[in-house]
């Protein structure tokens, strides 16, 4: 028997902040005519000092669950894909299980760059077509906004923080995630990097005063490179299913240039109507910005049931990745009230019982040294 990993659900969040082009102006040497020439780029969204990586995902993640009607007890498996997780470890993952209250999902992160989405997405549907789960979340979130220098116009122009998410579910009818391809080239590694804070070059007060903790990118090279892999990527996914750029009905590239997607497009033979952007309203949300996008091409109705999209995103490492998704689901009516009480009422819960978890860890941690001081004693 044949499994299909059907994307059932999909959800976003953008932080309510939004920095123009004519702001940062303001304080970089940049205009908003350089920006939107080059990059297409109007504005963007940046976290607020409350917002996380987490906690944007988790809203993503809700929403998705909504979309898709589904309880989060009953996800196997949550991927998200960041380059600007919470922290180097627990997994920005486990801190949205936790919150969702997803008792039954394994979780981790991954770090593929602006291609981590695609990556997820992979992974995701590979394991669910396999037979190993029935139901997986995969966010793509980040708060660039963070690592970005803010005093540097070759890169703070460019970036911005949002997540996506997306729920997918095993199913035995034709459709879903049809293929998928993934790749890197490491020899790039060095154009697109955040030099301090691995084992390399940890953490120092000479690192921050080196300005190392900040994105350093060689954006010329890396142009020509995600419009070299872009329509290759696209390709080479069309043809694993036996399809081609004519059989398009919406690519959904990374956000991460106007002039790239569109050189994309050229080469691809596609019209403008068949390629999503919102990059005038987001900038580069990197892993987020093809699961932002996605959803957003879903809700202003430019994805249809039966409709065939292709995904592709490229990023550091390097790395580059195309998925092929026949679309299944119609957009659902909004949350009925009694849904939306039960799905607080389930939120609340989750927070919780995550509470009485950590007391009772405490408590029970107490307890077992007073017993091995006891014992100590007694010897
Ligand atoms: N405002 C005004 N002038 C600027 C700015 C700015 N914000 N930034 C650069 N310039 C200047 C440069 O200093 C340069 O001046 P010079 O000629 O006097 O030296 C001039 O503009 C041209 O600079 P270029 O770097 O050649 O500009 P380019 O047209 O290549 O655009 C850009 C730069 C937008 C960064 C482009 O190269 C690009 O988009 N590259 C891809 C980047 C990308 O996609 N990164 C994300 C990867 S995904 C991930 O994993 C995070």
């Amino acid at each position: 028997m044949t499994l299909y990993a059907h994307v059932v659900g999909w959800g976003k969040y953008v932080p309510r902040h939004v920095l123009t082009n004519d702001e940062l102006a303001r304080t970089v040497d940049t205009t908003d005519e350089w920006i939107r020439e080059r990059t297409g780029i109007g504005q963007r969204h940046l976290a607020e000092d409350d917002e996380t990586t987490a906690s944007m995902a988790i809203q993503a993640a809700r929403q998705a669950l909504d979309v898709a009607r589904l309880n989060p007890a009953r996800l196997d498996l949550i991927i998200v894909a960041t380059a600007t997780p919470d922290h180097v470890f627990p997994a920005t993952a486990c801190l949205i299980q936790d919150a969702l209250g997803a008792s039954h999902a394994a979780a981790f992160d991954l770090s593929a760059g602006c291609s981590g989405f695609v990556y997820g997405l992979s992974v995701a549907a590979n394991l669910l077509t396999a037979g190993a789960y029935q139901t997986a979340l995969v966010i793509g979130a980040e708060t660039l906004s963070r690592i970005v220098n803010w005093t540097d116009r070759n890169t703070c122009v460019l970036f911005g923080d949002g997540a996506g998410a997306v729920i997918l579910q095993v199913g035995e009818n034709e459709g879903g995630v049809l293929a998928s391809v993934l790749g890197a080239d490491g020899s790039g590694g060095d154009l697109l990097r955040l030099p301090a804070g691995g084992s390399k070059i940890p953490t120092s007060h000479r690192s921050v005063t080196d300005g190392l903790h900040f994105i350093e990118m060689e954006g010329r090279q890396v142009f020509r490179f995600a419009v070299r892999t872009m329509p290759a990527a696209t390709r080479e996914v069309l043809a694993k299913v036996g399809l081609s750029p004519t059989d398009l009905d919406l690519l959904i590239p990374h956000q991460a240039n106007q002039r790239i997607i569109e050189a994309a497009a050229k080469s691809l033979e596609l019209s403008a109507e068949t390629v999503y952007s919102n990059l005038e309203r987001h900038g580069n949300t990197s892993a987020a910005s093809i699961p932002i996008a996605l959803c957003e091409a879903v809700e202003e109705g430019r994805i249809q049931p039966g409709n065939l999209v292709v995904a592709v995103g490229f990023g550091a490492g390097l790395t580059w990745g195309a998925a092929a998704i026949r679309w299944t689901r119609p957009l659902p009516a909004p949350l009925p009230r009694w849904q939306q009480f039960l799905r607080r009422l389930r939120y609340f819960l989750a927070r919780f019982r995550s509470r009485v978890r950590r007391v009772r860890r405490r408590l029970s941690a107490h307890w077992v040294r007073d017993d091995l001081n006891g014992r100590e004693k007694d010897v």
